[in-house]
């Protein structure tokens, strides 16, 4: 358990992307101290404290700081002192990134924050933002559990797509460093994240806003997937909850929390849910994902490496579940977030994807 906020301070990196926003709120709302790392902070610090400030955070707690994961010693300027947890959620989180690309950030910069932390006498704790696939992994990605030839590593890369490959490397190697260091981590491992509960503000372009964006154009003339696909979501407020809280928990040292909501439904029943909202109709047929990963993508109009998250699997949130309630914290109510979401996706022209 972390302290007071006068105990030390919290870094965040990644700290101006969407998830990371929404976690200095929580952590500030609750009185920790912050240090938010971003690129190009001289520009970005005013709109972040802003909103900040906007969205029930304290942005007296919060201190922006230059960074960047790929420089060696995260290419800070000055030294921070007393840092006593990370939430590491920078990320190249893109679909289409090439390979060297995403391992330089996903995988080596990964890395680089956890050296960086390791080597902070006041951490207490490390925690990593996965991704839930990570929980149920298709064989291929389980090489990573152990150091592996270059070429057997690019054979893993050939065909799939970087973003999710690199989570995974870099998933396992984070594993390896904090087993031989000692680090005191937690994995979080959220899904699909969709908007605030309260506003369906966002500010992700990828994945299931693509879906939205398709559907209310009229340009989805099938769905992928059967009747059986699970594509889960959560919101962010809900995650950046769970997130906020895990440093005070000591049951979650060590843990991979799964982070979704369990009520979403079958994929077929969440696109009429998306497909009402957006005032048209679903689509009536649905297609093999093997089929739409054979179509080229300017037929299919589908992101291939989106098609990574489209499948049948079902996700254990016990521990997850378990810490939230421990934190007496509740998912939202589903229904209402997703139609505020798609509401507020709708106003911002899908924020131009
Ligand atoms: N959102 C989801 O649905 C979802 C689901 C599962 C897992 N995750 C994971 O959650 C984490 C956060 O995701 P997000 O949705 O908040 O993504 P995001 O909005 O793209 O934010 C990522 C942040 O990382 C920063 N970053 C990237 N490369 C960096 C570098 N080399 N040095 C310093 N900062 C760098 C970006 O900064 P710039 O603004 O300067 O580019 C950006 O602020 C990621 O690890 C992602 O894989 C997200």
């Amino acid at each position: 358990m972390l302290g007071s906020m006068n105990d030390g301070e919290v870094l965040v990196t990644g700290a101006n992307g969407f998830i990371g926003r929404w976690l200095l709120c929580e952590l500030t709302g609750r009185g920790r101290s912050v240090v938010a790392m971003v690129r190009r902070a001289a520009e970005r610090e005013a709109e972040l404290r802003s909103f900040v400030s906007a969205h029930g955070g304290d942005a007296r707690l919060l201190r922006v700081v230059e960074g960047e994961i790929e420089r060696p010693g995260l290419g800070l300027t000055a030294p921070l002192t007393g840092v006593r947890a990370v939430y590491h959620l920078a990320a190249r989180f893109e679909f289409g990134a090439g390979v060297e690309q995403a391992r330089a950030a996903n995988v080596q910069g990964l890395l680089e924050v956890a050296r960086w932390a390791s080597e902070q006498r006041s951490l207490q704790r490390f925690v990593l933002l996965g991704g839930y696939r990570m929980t149920r992994p298709e064989p291929a990605m389980r090489a990573f559990e152990r150091p592996i030839s270059d070429r057997a590593r690019a054979a893993i890369y050939r065909g799939r797509g970087a973003y999710e490959v690199s989570k995974h490397e870099g998933y396992w190697a984070f594993r390896r460093f904090a087993a031989e260091r000692g680090l005191r981590w937690t994995a979080v491992h959220p899904s699909t994240v969709i908007g605030d509960s309260r506003t369906g503000e966002t500010t992700q372009r990828t994945g299931l806003t693509a879906t939205v964006a398709m559907l209310h154009r009229g340009r989805m003339p099938a769905m992928v997937g059967g009747a059986k696909t699970f594509v889960p979501v959560v919101t962010v407020d809900h995650l950046a909850r769970v997130l906020a809280t895990v440093i005070d928990n000591e049951r979650t040292v060590g843990q991979d929390l799964t982070v979704l909501d369990q009520r979403t439904p079958m994929l077929p029943e969440l696109v009429a849910m998306l497909a009402q909202h957006c005032g048209v109709r679903a689509p009536k047929f649905s297609l093999p994902v093997s089929l739409v990963a054979a179509l080229p993508q300017w037929l299919s109009g589908i992101d291939r490496e989106s098609l990574a998250f489209i499948t049948d699997d079902q996700y254990d949130t016990s521990e997850a579940d378990e810490h939230a309630r421990a934190m007496g914290i509740e998912h939202p109510p589903l229904e209402q977030s997703v139609e505020r979401w798609c509401r507020y996706l709708i106003a911002q022209r899908f924020l131009s994807a």
